[in-house]
């Protein structure tokens, strides 16, 4: 999925990997993108085949310059991922949390998550989702078994308060993508320094 090895990267822009889960505030994503475009990043996006549905993809690609992939090649087709710096899942499902805390793969996204963390690469995950379902007892599990396994989860009310069922096109546009981007930028800041 990825190529190179960690401490091999060979120099040039720093690279970020986002992810993208199955949720409307993907199709704000564009936001974290600019972010990092705009400092110099190498942006890689990858949405869940549901991501796929709400991100704006031609869009991202046009931005970018690379293609958003979607799901796991081919295995007759070449074209894998450069190692990134920093990964970023924004937005991060409550399914996509639940399956990668369990070690599950069957998305090209999981498959990417589950391969970063065994890599130990810095990864910033942003879950988004209305309070009820992230009320689910199995979610505050799997969030608590990803932070202590390093992942800075970004969740809770001081980030960012879920909203009513149905509801999330009153608050969406709060979310905060400028507090996404400075926890994605401060970890290349300790894991490549200039
Ligand atoms: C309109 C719509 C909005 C949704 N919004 C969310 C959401 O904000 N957060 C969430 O965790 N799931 C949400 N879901 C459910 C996910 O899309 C669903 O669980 C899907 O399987 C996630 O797949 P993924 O984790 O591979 O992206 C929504 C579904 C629909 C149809």
């Amino acid at each position: 999925m990825t190529t190179g090895e960690p401490g091999r990267k060979p120099p040039g822009p720093p690279v970020l990997h986002l992810l993208v889960c199955g949720s409307p505030l993907a199709r704000d994503a564009h936001k974290l993108v600019r972010s990092a475009l705009s400092e110099g990043w190498d942006v890689w996006a990858v949405a869940s085949p549901d991501g796929a549905k709400f991100l704006d993809i031609p869009a991202v690609e046009s931005i970018t310059g690379h293609a958003v992939r979607t799901r796991y090649r081919h295995p007759s087709e070449s074209g894998d991922l450069p190692l990134a710096d920093v990964v970023a899942v924004v937005p991060a499902s409550c399914n996509t949390v639940n399956k990668w805390a369990a070690g599950i793969c069957d998305t090209l996204v999981l498959g990417l998550l589950a391969e970063s963390l065994g890599r130990g690469l810095p990864i910033v995950a942003a879950p988004y989702t209305n309070w009820a379902h992230a009320a689910h007892p199995a979610f505050a599990e799997s969030v608590a078994k990803l932070r202590e396994w390093g992942v800075c989860v970004l969740y809770g009310d001081d980030f960012y308060r879920f909203h009513e069922p149905g509801r999330g096109y009153l608050t969406q546009h709060l979310f905060p993508w400028q507090r996404v981007w400075e926890e994605v930028a401060s970890r290349r800041a300790v894991t490549c320094p200039p």
